[in-house]
């Protein structure tokens, strides 16, 4: 064979790249969105699905808002808020977004329009930008903010044609929407999908949020957990699964895919209660300081690195034993 020559890449095809890392489906756009509003310390967050969020996601929050000086950089790539341009690393930041990416990647991958208000600032705008181009325009709306995108992947016909049939999209979303509602049950959520609300929260506890999401009998048969940098709710030994598909962790507000080693700390956690095999339903919110972890290792950021994952199971098998004992079973 002979060698091929290498050669940079010219910078479309690099941007497309690069955009399909973030945004690879519509559920990424889902999750992205979502943590906006969160970052944007939202009280009220409204997510809408139509065609499999092929068609269109829209997620509408009450947060901060961005100012109308600004709102024209936040689809341009690598336009943050939450990291200074003096930051040396992203290792401690406290937000769920810090790469300036999401709304560049949607307005790569689809239409993206924003309509955003600050609660102070009279009137709102509106930002409409597909591929580099972007168009400001001011309008009226109440305070918050409103991200659509429409027609993903419409001008990326392979990208189309490997898409998960829409039930299947719907389905992950709504297990997605369902993470954030246990992880952060003090908030308002809605999903709607084609029209139906699928998925409601008011303002509740862990408790409240496994009714939301599993309803009330599960609801029914949890404790709380309350340990160190460790709060959440273990289901008591009588509720089990075979799978380990109702074990929700976060870490610093995030949801992530649990590490196996703190799934095995939980099941540790309930000792001779548990029978082998089986495993409970938990939520359980993990805190550790900024520095001891690192969201920045996965494109989606559903992997953290955590620096003493032994010392953070330590912590989660002590705090499910503590709350079964507190409990007569
Ligand atoms: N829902 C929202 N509420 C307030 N500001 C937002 C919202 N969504 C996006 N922004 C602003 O747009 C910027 C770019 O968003 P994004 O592309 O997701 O990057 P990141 O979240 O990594 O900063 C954010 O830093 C933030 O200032
Ligand atoms: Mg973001």
């Amino acid at each position: 064979m002979t060698s091929p020559d290498i050669h940079v890449l010219p910078a479309h095809v690099a941007r497309l790249i690069a955009a399909g890392e973030v945004v690879s489906r519509p559920l990424d756009v889902v999750r992205e969105l979502v943590d906006n509003a969160l970052d944007a310390g939202a009280t009220r967050i409204e997510v809408e699905v139509d065609g499999g969020g092929l068609r269109l996601v829209r997620v509408r929050d009450n947060g901060a808002g961005i100012p109308a000086g600004s709102v024209g950089l936040a689809p341009l790539r690598h336009a943050t808020s939450k990291l200074s341009p003096q930051a040396r690393s992203v290792e401690g930041v406290t937000t769920l977004g810090f790469r300036g990416e999401a709304l560049w990647a949607a307005a790569q991958a689809g239409e993206l329009h924003v309509v955003s208000r600050p609660a102070a600032q009279v009137g709102a705008c509106e930002v409409l930008a597909q591929g580099e181009d972007v168009q400001v325009a001011r309008t009226s709306a109440p305070a918050g903010t409103t991200v659509t995108v429409r027609s993903l992947f419409a001008r990326l016909p392979g990208r189309l044609r490997t898409q998960a049939p829409a039930a299947s999209e719907v389905r992950e979303v709504t297990a997605l929407l369902g993470r954030y509602v246990l992880h952060h049950p003090v908030l308002h959520w809605r999903l709607t999908v084609d029209g139906e609300v699928r998925l409601t929260h008011a303002p509740s506890d862990h408790r409240g949020a496994v009714a939301s999401v599993y309803g009330p009998l599960s609801a029914n048969r949890v404790l709380a957990v309350s340990g160190e940098g460790v709060r959440g709710v273990v289901s008591r030994p009588e509720l089990t699964r075979a799978r380990r598909d109702r074990m929700h962790v976060s870490v610093n507000g995030r949801p992530v895919l649990a590490p196996p080693e703190l799934e095995r700390a939980v099941i540790e956690g309930f000792g001779e209660l548990l029978p082998a095999g089986v495993a409970p339903l938990c939520v359980l919110d993990v805190t550790v300081a900024p520095g001891d972890h690192n969201p920045n290792v996965h494109p989606a950021k559903q992997v953290v690195a955590l620096a003493d994952l032994p010392g953070v199971a330590a912590r989660v098998r002590a705090a499910v034993a503590a709350a079964l004992a507190a409990h007569p079973l």
